[in-house]
């Protein structure tokens, strides 16, 4: 019956979860790892309360004070070596359980080196984005991860590095994998190797500063085939539109540049995100905002607008230079 209970409760559990950034509908291996442990650990803690609650609800009717009790002293024992020594030992055999059974996980779960054949991508955290760094493909993209379906006959998992440009950050994307903290002056790994293609969020889960809540993740998965023609595409250069020449030199004059990079163009700072492919993101300022013409001039007028507390600066620029450089941003795809 209660196994019957449990099921039917996990299934209702799994059919929510799915739509929602939940741990208990995994799409990788070591988010499935996570969700079985959850699920034993609440297991264990199901029974103990039912253990506990019940015995207490027992006691409570049991020696309720009854009709004629009153000014009588309820009947005094002292100590029982056998109960004593049973709710020290079950305690204990619980907790030994549970450590082995986590130390299992994390054995299985680490990994300090990439396994041949892995993608690897580094991710970087800054206040408030994320930066994601293909060494095997030689760019950088920002706050939106494409990494490839992982399954079938051969298998193509992503591997993780993670490192912080300024203070502690936490990468967790639940359905994907278990969060792990981005520290600065130190390289973390996480893997995933996603089962379904689709779009995963997550989210920085370590308070990090004003926009620690809008420091937002999305992980897009795609087939094998999808995934390359989307490296190919952010593997080359900015195109330049003849059409937009002056629009580029406007962006060019400004300070834009030395924060951004726009690959093949005079832009190469690196402090925000790199903008080679802005248009290929479907939001701005890590999440926050729809990706789209009107957004980006509310972004370049005033980031905080959008986003409290944004590093980028309001550059005080006149609505003529806004539209020029937003022409030019727009046409990144
Ligand atoms: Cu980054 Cu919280």
């Amino acid at each position: 019956m209660l196994a019957l209970g449990s099921l039917v409760l996990a299934q209702g559990v799994n059919a929510a979860a799915r739509q929602t950034p939940s741990i208990f509908a995994p799409a990788s291996t070591p988010a499935a790892e996570v969700a079985g442990y959850a699920w034993l650990v609440i297991a264990i803690c199901a029974v103990i309360f039912v253990i506990v609650g019940g015995m207490t609800l027992f006691a409570l009717y049991r020696f309720r004070a009854r009709p004629g009790d009153e000014g009588r002293e309820p009947p005094q024992i002292y100590a029982s070596s056998q109960i004593e020594l049973a709710w020290t030992v079950v305690p204990i055999l619980i907790v030994f359980v549970l450590s082995l059974v986590t130390a299992r996980t994390i054995l299985a779960l680490q990994k300090d080196e990439r396994p041949e054949g892995w993608l690897e991508v580094t991710a970087i955290g800054h206040q408030w984005w994320w930066e994601f760094h293909y060494p095997e493909y030689g760019f950088t993209t920002a706050n939106e991860l494409h990494i490839p379906l992982s399954e079938g006959a051969d298998p193509w998992p992503t591997f993780l590095n993670l490192q912080s440009q300024d203070v502690i950050h936490s990468l967790w994307v639940p359905r994907l994998s278990g969060k792990t903290d981005v520290i600065p002056n130190r390289t973390n790994h996480l893997w995933m190797d996603p089962h379904e293609p689709g779009l995963y969020v997550g989210q920085c889960a370590e308070y990090c500063g004003t926009q620690h809540a809008g420091m937002l993740l999305r992980v897009v998965v795609e087939p094998r085939e999808d995934f390359e023609r989307w490296v190919a595409e952010q593997q080359r250069p900015a195109v330049a539109r003849e059409s937009l020449e002056s629009e580029r030199a406007l962006f060019e004059q400004t300070a834009c540049i030395s924060c951004h990079t726009v690959r093949g163009t005079v832009a190469r700072g690196e402090f925000g995100p790199d903008l080679t492919h802005l248009m290929s993101r479907a939001t701005l300022g890590s999440g926050v905002a729809r990706n789209d013409r009107a957004n980006l001039i509310e972004w370049v007028t005033n980031p905080d607008h959008l986003k409290p507390g944004a590093r980028m600066p309001a550059m005080q620029l006149a609505p003529a230079e806004i539209n020029g450089i937003v022409d030019y941003l727009v046409s990144l795809e």
